[in-house]
């Protein structure tokens, strides 16, 4: 089969685990060359790279936090130097803290908007300047934004105004091809999900699902490939949920 994102580079943040680890996956299998960003887990970071290497795709990782805007500026400067374009970038890295309004400190508030707010603005903000023409930008949201959920203010928070800067962006790089949405999945099996939850907690929310279950990092990735296919060409400046009929 055609690997559709050949001669591509793409840029993923939040690779060494979880959704982001499997479109960095899929990424690669397109053809893409993949650079992908990891904080603390540089031995499973390491591991997909030569996982990919021995399927045949390009992959490198690089250590970078977020939450540090130098970071984020030796990511973009190390890719134009090594890869000399940009076609694709995937802001997935995020992070959660769960707690009720009375409990939340005012460093938990900052660190979740460093983060999941300043840290994907950043990177848009680099590839508003850098990105080829017809280039796709995804942010990856989440459906907490349409189900109430107490204790997931401050992630809420965050995840709406991922939302909504990606609508803009769309307004402003349209011009260019460029293509900019937001995935924003329901309950997906991966280590920020099942966090400080208990069996029977996963069980409920898996039945609220029109679908019966929770998600797999494949059913986020998969929609993730869908989007940069050029069939879905005409889809920009959305906000597209994949969570088996969670918030139906
Ligand atoms: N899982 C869900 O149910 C769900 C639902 C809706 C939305 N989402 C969103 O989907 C995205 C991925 O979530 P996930 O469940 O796959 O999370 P995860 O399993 O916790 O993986 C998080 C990834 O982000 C990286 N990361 C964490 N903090 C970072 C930081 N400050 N700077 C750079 N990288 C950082 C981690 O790197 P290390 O491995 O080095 O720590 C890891 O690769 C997030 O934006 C999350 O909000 C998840």
């Amino acid at each position: 089969m055609e690997k559709f994102l050949t001669g591509k580079t793409a840029i993923v943040t939040g690779g060494s685990r979880g959704i982001g680890r499997a479109i960095v996956g899929n990424l690669a299998e397109q053809g893409a060359t993949v650079v992908f960003t990891y904080l603390h887990n540089q031995q499973q970071a390491n591991e997909l790279v030569e996982t990919i290497a021995v399927q045949g795709g390009s992959a490198r990782a690089i250590a970078a936090d977020m939450a540090q805007p130098e970071d984020i500026d030796h990511l973009f400067l190390s890719v134009m130097n090594s890869c000399r374009r940009l076609d694709i970038l995937i802001n997935n890295a995020g992070i959660a803290i769960y707690k009720r309004f009375e409990d939340f400190t005012e460093q938990d508030i900052n660190q979740i908007f460093d983060v999941n707010i300043k840290g994907v603005f950043l990177c848009c903000r680099h590839a508003a300047r850098l990105m080829e023409n017809n280039g796709s930008i995804i942010n990856i949201g989440s459906t907490v934004t349409r189900v109430m959920l107490p204790t997931y203010g401050a992630y809420a928070a965050s995840k709406g105004a991922v939302e909504q800067m990606s609508k803009v962006l769309a307004r402003e790089l349209g011009g260019r091809g460029i293509r900019v949405n937001t995935v924003s999945p329901g309950p997906i099996d991966t280590e920020l999900f099942r966090a400080g939850k208990s069996d029977e907690q996963i069980a409920r929310l898996a039945a609220q699902a029109a679908l019966g279950r929770i998600g797999t990092v494949a059913d986020v990735a998969d929609l993730v490939t869908v989007l940069l296919d050029e069939r879905s060409g005409w889809v920009t400046g959305q906000n597209i949920l994949v969570n088996g009929g969670f918030a139906a």
